[in-house]
C-alpha cells in the first residue's frame, strides 16, 4: 500500500492503483422534497434491544434478564419489539416461548422474531410464535453487490429465488395459524449498499409473494442502513426514492434501521423520517453491532423537544439507564445525550450565570418567546426526565461566582446577596486551586461556613440583649458581652435600632472601623425550624467592603451575628 497526498491505495492484483477509499455515489434526485419539510408526528418505533441490541453485548442477557427488558420496554411504550433470532439460538427460542407461554405480552405489542431467508429456518421460527396474539416475522437477506459476491456468491436473480422461496413458507406458514395476527417484515440487508433499482426489485417480489399486505394491515420494508457508509443526506434521500418508486406504497410501512458506525445515525434517521418513512428500529441508549444501533432515547427525545408527541414514557430515564447499565454491564457515558452525567451541567462561570439568569425568569419565557421552556445552555427541562435533583451547576476550578451561589440556594435555602458574589468566588477558587478536582455541595456549605459564618477570629459573642427606652421605644439600649483576644467585656451602647446600638457597642472595643449601609436578610426552612440568615456587609474606611454572615431564630441576633463574623474576616484579612 502506498500513500498518494495522504489518501492511502491499495494495488489490485495487477490492476492499476486505486484509492483505498471513495466517496459513495448516490441516486440522482435533484427534486428531493425531504429539506423542506418538516417533523410533525413520531414515526412507529420498534425495539430491537433483545435481539440486534442483545446479539452485540459481550455477556448476553440471561432469560431473567431477558423478561425484565421486555418489561421496561413495554412500559417505556413500544408497540414493536423484536424479541430474538429464535433459530439462531435455543435460549432466544425458549425466551420467545416464555414471552407466549407466560402471558407477558401486553394487548396491542406485537412482538417479532428474526429469520434469515433459509428455508430450513423458517419452521423453527413460526414455531416460536406460535399461539402468540400479536406478532411479526421478520426476514432478511442482503441484497448489496458486496455480500452477494464476497459473502454468498450468488447473483441478483438467485438472490430474489432465495427471498421468495423463503417468502412462500412465511406466507403458508401463518396462514396455517389462523388464531394469530401475525404481520411480516422483509429487511434488505445492508440496503444503503445496495443498488437501489435491485433494492426496489426484491422489495417488490417481496410483496408480491406475501401477498397479504393490506392498508390496515401493511407488510413492514425495512430499509436498514447495516453499516453507516455513507453521510445522512444519502440515507434520505435513498428512502425518498424508494417511497416514491414502490408501487404499492399505501400498503407498506416503511423503516428504518441504522447503525451508527460514522456516529450519525440519529441525524440519518432524522433525515429519512422527513423522507418519508413511518417506522424506526433502533435501542435504547444506542446498544447494538459495533458502534451500535440508532438510539431511540436521543431520537425520541429530539422530537419531544420540538413538541412532537412521540408515545414514549421517558420521565423516568435515570431508573430506565441504570436498568440497562445494570442488564448489559455497559456503563453509560457521561456526555450521552438526555442521560449522562454531566448533559445537564455547566462547570463554567459563564455558562453557570446564564443558567442560573434564566432559571430565575423562566416564567416570563412564554410571554418573550412564545414557547414554556427557553433556558441558556438547557434545551430541555432535566425534570421532564426525571432529573429532578439534577447538579445543573456543579464547581470547579472554571467555575464563577455565581455558581456557587446558585449551588447554595438550590441544596441549602441560601440567598447569598450578589454584592457578595465575588468574595465567595474568590473563596471558592481558592479551595477548587487548592483541591484540583470538583468541590462538592457539601464541601462547599462546609467552606461557606468556615469562611463566612463562623470564621476563626479575636471576637466570640456571649451574648447581646437589645431593650427598648421605656420613653421612647424607637430607641435601644443594647448590653454586650464579648470576648476580645481572649478577654472577656461587658459594654453597653445606644441606637435607633437594635443594630446600630449593637454597632455602637462594638466600636467601644478597638474592632476596625466600620459602618454599615444596608444588609441583607432571609428566612431559611419552614415552620419552627425558620431560621433567619443575614449577610451583613462591613465598610472598612479605605472603602473595602467585607462580608459577615449570621444564622439565628432572631433576625436582629442574625444581624448580629454577622457582624461578629465579619470583623474576624476583616481581622484575619488583615494579618495577612
Ligand atoms: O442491521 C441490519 O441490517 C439488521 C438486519 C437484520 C435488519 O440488523
Ligand atoms: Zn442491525
Amino acid at each position: 500500500m502506498s500513500t498518494t497526498r495522504g489518501v492511502a491505495t491499495a494495488p489490485g492484483r495487477g490492476q492499476p492503483e486505486v484509492p483505498k477509499y471513495v466517496a459513495p455515489k448516490c441516486i440522482d434526485l435533484p427534486d428531493r422534497q425531504w429539506p423542506s419539510r418538516t417533523l410533525e408526528r413520531a414515526p412507529q418505533w420498534c425495539s430491537v434491544d433483545l435481539r440486534d441490541g442483545n446479539q452485540a453485548l459481550p455477556t448476553p442477557l440471561n432469560p431473567e434478564q431477558k423478561l425484565e427488558l421486555f418489561h421496561l420496554l413495554c412500559e417505556i411504550g413500544f408497540k414493536h419489539i423484536e424479541v430474538g433470532f429464535p433459530s439462531a439460538s435455543e435460549d432466544d427460542f425458549s425466551s420467545v416461548r416464555r414471552l407466549v407461554d407466560e402471558n407477558h405480552i401486553p394487548d396491542g405489542v406485537f412482538i417479532m422474531s428474526l429469520v434469515q431467508c433459509r428455508s430450513h429456518l423458517i419452521e423453527r421460527t413460526l414455531e416460536s410464535l406460535e399461539g402468540v396474539k400479536h406478532g411479526i416475522l421478520h426476514a432478511y437477506c442482503a441484497t448489496s453487490d458486496l455480500h452477494m459476491r464476497q459473502v454468498f456468491n450468488l447473483d441478483p436473480k438467485g438472490t430474489i429465488e432465495m427471498v421468495t422461496a423463503a417468502i412462500e413458507l412465511i406466507r403458508d406458514g401463518t396462514s396455517a395459524m389462523p388464531e394469530s395476527d401475525i404481520r411480516f417484515e422483509f429487511s434488505p440487508e445492508e440496503f444503503t449498499d445496495t443498488d437501489p433499482a435491485f433494492a426496489l426489485e426484491v422489495c417488490e417480489a417481496a410483496f408480491e409473494t406475501w401477498g397479504k399486505a393490506t392498508a390496515e394491515k401493511p407488510m413492514i420494508l425495512n430499509l436498514p442502513a447495516t453499516v453507516e457508509r455513507r453521510p445522512p443526506n444519502h440515507y434520505a434521500d435513498l428512502i425518498e426514492w424508494f417511497c416514491r418508486n414502490f408501487r404499492e406504497r399505501d400498503k407498506v410501512t416503511i423503516s428504518l434501521h441504522s447503525h451508527n458506525d460514522q456516529g450519525m445515525a440519529v441525524a440519518a434517521t432524522e433525515l429519512a423520517l422527513l423522507a418519508g418513512a413511518d417506522r424506526v428500529e433502533g435501542t435504547l441508549f444506542g446498544h447494538g453491532e459495533r458502534t451500535g444501533n440508532v438510539d431511540i432515547v436521543t431520537l425520541a427525545n429530539n422530537l419531544r423537544s420540538r413538541g412532537i408527541d412521540t408515545g414514549l414514557d421517558f420521565s423516568d430515564l435515570p431508573r430506565i439507564a441504570e436498568t440497562i447499565e445494570r442488564l448489559t454491564g455497559m456503563p453509560i457515558y457521561y456526555r450521552q445525550p438526555y442521560a449522562g452525567e454531566f448533559v445537564f451541567t455547566a462547570f463554567s462561570g459563564s455558562h453557570q450565570d446564564a443558567i442560573r439568569k434564566g432559571m430565575h425568569k423562566l416564567d416570563e419565557a412564554p410571554r418573550k418567546f412564545g414557547m414554556g421552556w427557553k433556558v441558556p445552555y438547557l434545551h430541555v427541562d432535566p425534570a421532564d426526565l426525571g432529573r429532578k435533583f439534577e447538579r445543573l451547576v456543579r464547581i470547579n476550578s472554571q467555575s464563577g461566582k455565581g455558581g456557587a451561589a446558585w449551588v447554595l440556594e438550590q441544596d441549602y435555602g441560601l440567598e447569598v446577596p450578589k454584592p457578595m458574589h465575588p468574595e465567595l468566588g474568590h473563596a471558592v477558587q481558592r479551595l477548587a486551586d487548592e483541591v484540583g478536582r470538583e468541590i462538592q455541595s457539601a464541601e462547599l456549605y462546609a467552606l461557606f461556613e468556615s469562611e463566612f459564618l463562623k470564621p476563626e477570629g479575636p471576637y466570640r459573642l456571649i451574648g447581646y440583649w437589645p431593650r427598648p427606652d421605656d420613653a421612647d421605644p424607637t430607641q435601644i439600649h443594647g448590653e454586650l458581652k464579648v470576648v476580645v483576644d481572649g478577654v472577656e467585656k461587658t459594654v453597653s451602647a445606644d441606637g435607633n435600632g437594635p443594630v446600630s446600638a449593637f454597632v455602637h457597642a462594638m466600636q467601644q472595643l478597638d474592632t476596625p472601623a466600620f459602618t454599615i449601609d444596608d444588609y441583607h436578610e432571609q428566612a431559611v426552612g419552614k415552620g419552627a425550624d425558620t431560621k433567619a440568615m443575614a449577610y451583613v456587609p462591613l465598610k472598612l474606611d479605605d472603602g473595602t467592603v467585607i462580608f459577615g454572615v449570621g444564622e439565628d431564630t432572631n433576625i436582629d441576633q442574625a444581624a448580629v451575628r454577622a457582624i461578629v463574623a465579619g470583623l474576624n474576616r476583616v481581622r484575619n484579612a488583615q494579618k495577612q
